[in-house]
């Protein structure tokens, strides 16, 4: 910090009123008029008199400029606001929702969709992002499933990094950076049983290991602010939770930005059973250190009382306005509180470099999961295609469940994508059915429909509103009558493509085994139907990958590949083993899997050293041929295991990615690279620590044991 930003901060500090500071710690939402978003008049009294610090969902140069304008120039201090928004999956333009683009498995890729969001959001006035989501999920019931990176932190580190660059680029002072909150601080992902906002009791060993890592890995990008989850961990609301959100976040980690409550989460903390009233609530948030309340207007009402009742201090809350303080100086609000939104066309002009990049982000989250026969890619020859299904032409779901600027007219649909990639074909469209089980239906003409055909496409899933915040499904399958379709469809013996639009992995164990091919589709958002178009004609060689586990059935929920082991390992031959008598433990597609049109085969696998000390990395090698006949790009991942060791350890974990690109017949090599400090872990005590003995490395494509190439080094512990 500038000493001369400092000194202002004091200073202001100084003279501020009790409800100027509360008001430093307030963000309010902007309503919704005909014309766009809209500060109501209440809120404008209350801007003028100093009583709120930021808003959200207000967006637009000359809006927020006007709405600024009033802060700096009309209140008595004229401290600039923060216009924040929850830019989740892009602005304007809109890529594909964050499971979707972590199925790329790509930190380059998830660092150019955040800076292009940046960019179109600062241009609309944005300041701070409610972005990115950094909640390891391993519960497809759980909806917001799709906004999250997946099932594995270390995959998660990685987004998390990525996301942090492309949001605050050059420097929070940037007029095209926005400051970015790490959320939701943590575990959110583990609510009972997948359903939202739900109790969270996992232990310590969990927390640190699985959900805290992309914390930490966006607090040492420097993520601006954080965001504590809804939900509680065994009791302790994380709104309140002075041990994370203080000793561990901002003591041991050093973080020092701004934490940013959830929507009305500080008032929530009377329902969760702490507070027993509003002030309290207040008290306890403001003692684990949360700086603003959103939308709870608890602070406003409980901060007074709880002053007078000596639960907090005058100090207390300083500190806080000061943190507020210190992030609007070091966005540069206070050197040129307009530069967010000076060059309004912005958005305008880079539209078309900015759908390029979402195309190209959209064709690399698909993951095409089963290929049969050889079907694809499909030629362009003159060929009838029956496009059918509910999502064939839903243009705004590709939005998805988590836009608020990008537009449904700017949305290209899965049929508007296919008649572009096919102009030499016929496309016969017929839904068939919609997707809730009372839309109107007419499976007798989408069979039709597909009789005639030489291919059908199958277009199934969810409607964007299915997933995301407050939509958990107990039965995360093909809703409404779509088994019916899908399965009189098949039944006419034609060739079958499936392509999945939804926001989690659905169960339809039935559908993988009967159709030719299925692709995971999730929402892909404005740039959909053409970056489909682009894998089934071939235009694109498919690369995405699983970053979940996809289950046979809602009984193997939660599930993901970095389990422990057990002292019974499952063994179908074995009674008393860890497994199900009717089921298969082992998930549908482990995360890794997704299929490419051409064949890779790896071989050679090798370390140098073969053993590493405290300080030291290793580089580790294997050679990729690719021996189908076309062009592709693989993806291999780098996984460890710790045989023996103080407590028990996954039985697999992902350490490293690397991506090779080759020609037909052509062979390369790829690369990781694993420093000793990678292979530590929490021991008993939970202290980190560095085991000697011998540990595996296995390379493979996917978390399938049986299918990477394996061998061991040796570790030392001095
Ligand atoms: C609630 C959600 O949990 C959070 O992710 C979002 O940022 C806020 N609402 C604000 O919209």
């Amino acid at each position: 910090m500038a000493a001369k930003d400092s000194a202002r901060i004091s200073s202001l500090i100084e003279s501020m009123t009790l409800d100027e500071k509360i008001g430093q710690m307030t963000l309010v939402s902007a309503g919704w008029a005909v014309t766009g978003p809209h500060v109501s008049g209440d809120y404008m009294t209350a801007l003028r008199v100093g009583q709120i610090g930021a808003i959200s969902n207000l967006w637009g140069a000359e809006r927020t400029r006007e709405v600024q304008r009033v802060a700096v120039e009309e209140s008595r201090l004229g401290i600039p606001l923060l216009f924040c928004l929850d830019v989740i999956h892009g602005h304007r333009t809109v890529f594909p929702i964050p499971l979707g683009e972590a199925a790329a498995f790509d930190p380059d890729l998830w660092e150019r969709t955040a800076r292009a969001a940046a960019v179109e959001a600062t241009a609309d006035g944005i300041i701070l992002a409610f972005a990115p989501m950094l909640d390891v999920a391993r519960d497809a019931r759980w909806g917001r499933i799709a906004e999250s990176p997946g099932e594995d932190p270390w995959l998660a580190a990685r987004f998390a990094e990525a996301k942090v660059r492309g949001f605050q680029g050059r420097g929070l002072a940037s007029a095209d950076s926005m400051a970015a909150t790490a959320k939701h601080l943590a575990a959110y992902g583990a609510a009972l049983a997948g359903r939202d906002y739900a109790e969270v009791d996992i232990s310590e060993r969990t927390f640190h290991e699985v959900y805290l890592p992309p914390f930490r890995a966006a607090i040492a990008s420097g993520v601006a602010a954080i965001m504590p989850a809804f939900t509680d961990l065994a009791g302790v609301p994380m709104t309140a939770h002075v041990p994370v959100l203080r000793g561990l976040v901002r003591e041991r980690w050093g973080f020092d930005g701004v934490v940013v409550s959830d929507h009305g989460a500080i008032a929530e903390l009377v329902a969760h059973g702490v507070a027993g009233d509003v002030a309290e609530a207040a008290a306890l948030a403001l003692l684990a250190g949360v700086d603003i309340d959103l939308m709870g207007n608890a602070y406003a009402r409980g901060l007074p009382v709880a002053l007078e009742r000596g639960r907090v201090t005058m100090d207390q809350i300083d500190a806080s306005v000061r943190r507020v303080l210190e992030l609007k100086a070091r966005l540069g609000l206070f050197d040129d509180p307009y530069r967010r939104g000076a060059g309004a066309s912005s958005t305008v002009d880079r539209a078309d470099a900015h759908r390029a990049v979402a195309r190209d982000a959209a064709r690399r989250s698909i993951v095409l999961l089963t290929h049969r026969d050889g079907l694809l890619p499909l030629d362009d020859v003159q060929r009838r295609l029956a496009v059918i299904g509910p999502l064939a032409d839903a243009r705004a779901d590709m939005r998805g469940p988590w836009t608020i600027v990008g537009r449904a007219e700017d949305m290209v649909t899965l049929l508007d994508g296919l008649r572009a990639a096919f102009p030499a074909s016929e496309i016969l469209y017929e839904p068939g059915v919609g997707i809730e089980a009372d839309a109107p239906c007419d499976i007798a003409a989408a069979l039709d429909v597909a009789r005639g055909a030489d291919v059908v496409v199958l277009c199934l899933g969810e409607s964007a509103v299915m997933s995301g915040e407050a939509a958990s499904r107990a039965r995360p399958d093909l809703p409404g009558r779509q088994p019916e379709l899908a399965k009189a469809v098949l039944d006419c013996g034609k060739p079958v493509v499936v392509l999945l639009s939804s926001g989690r992995p659905i169960v339809a164990p039935w559908l993988f085994e009967r159709a030719q091919a299925v692709l995971a589709t999730w929402f892909l958002g404005s740039t959909a139907g053409h970056a489909i178009g682009d894998v089934l004609s071939g235009r694109y060689n498919p690369t995405g990958r699983l970053p979940v586990s996809w289950p046979v059935e809602v009984g193997q929920i939660p599930i993901f590949y970095a389990r422990r082991p057990t002292g019974r390992p499952a063994d179908p031959a074995v009674h008393y083993s860890s497994k199900y008598i009717d089921l298969p433990v082992e998930p549908l597609f482990p995360l890794g899997h997704g299929l490419s049109y051409t064949q890779f085969e790896l071989n050679g696998l090798r370390t140098s050293p073969a053993e590493v000390h405290p300080g030291q990395s290793i580089t580790i090698e294997c050679d990729v041929a690719n021996w189908g006949s076309m062009a592709g790009e693989e993806t291999l991942l780098l996984f460890v295991r710790d045989p023996v060791a103080s407590v028990t350890r996954p039985v697999l974990e992902l350490k490293g990615l690397a991506k090779i690109t080759l020609a037909p017949a052509e062979t390369g090599t790829v690369q990781f690279t694993l420093a000793a400090g990678d292979l530590s872990f929490l021991g008993p005590d939970l202290a980190p620590r560095i085991e000697p003995g011998t540990i595996e490395l296995l390379v493979g494509r996917t978390a399938d044991r049986s299918t990477a190439l394996r061998t061991s080094i040796r570790l030392f512990d001095s």
